[in-house]
């Protein structure tokens, strides 16, 4: 179980460094467990029990790992209406293409690192190109992320750079709107 750094802690605002490749063991197990937590707090009774926020991604510096990795676990529809689940362990993760197109969600967002709310949107890039190393399929990869996919990669990026949702809402209008976006 991990225990979550809050934003009282203020090593959740320093920049990660790189991990050594190839991985170790232990942070291979690390990054499997933190898929594994986010699962978990998704399932309303393990969260109750064990006390914990229901999250869809987690970044290493959240358990006290200084390293650039995160993981993300949520399920969602497709074109279909077929569930998938979308799930990475990602490690050195870069984001090689940003579209100018930008998008942010209605309800703005959240963090298991923050126990306030702040209300506001938080603007990321409605399309993303992000390459990484896969712990889940053990392999290099190039993930290409629109929309929610891509808001909830560029949260857990910011992460590892340090960086919270809220110091991204525009404190002088939380719900400005602006050119060349949507709201989801
Ligand atoms: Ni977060």
């Amino acid at each position: 179980m991990f225990k979550i750094v809050k934003d009282t802690d203020k090593k959740i605002f320093e920049k990660c460094e790189p991990v050594e490749m190839p991985l170790s063991d232990e942070l291979r197990k690390t990054a499997l467990e933190m898929v594994e937590y986010l699962k978990k707090s998704q399932d309303d009774e393990w969260a109750t029990k064990n006390n914990v926020r229901s999250g869809v991604g987690l970044a290493a510096p959240q358990i006290g790992l200084q390293k650039r990795m995160f993981a993300i676990y949520y399920e969602k529809y497709d074109e279909n209406d077929k569930p998938v689940v979308v799930q990475y362990s990602l490690v050195n993760p870069k984001i090689v293409m940003t579209s100018n197109r930008m998008v942010a969600l209605k309800a703005g967002e959240g963090c298991l690192s923050v126990d306030n709310d702040h209300c506001g949107y938080v603007y990321r890039h409605h399309k993303i190109i992000l390459k990484a190393f896969d712990v889940l399929q053990n392999k290099d990869i190039t993930i290409t992320a629109y929309g929610y996919d891509a808001i909830v990669l560029q949260h857990e990026y910011d992460h590892l750079d340090g960086i919270l949702y809220y110091e991204r809402i525009n404190k002088d209008n939380p719900q400005q709107e602006i050119p060349n976006s949507y709201l989801i």
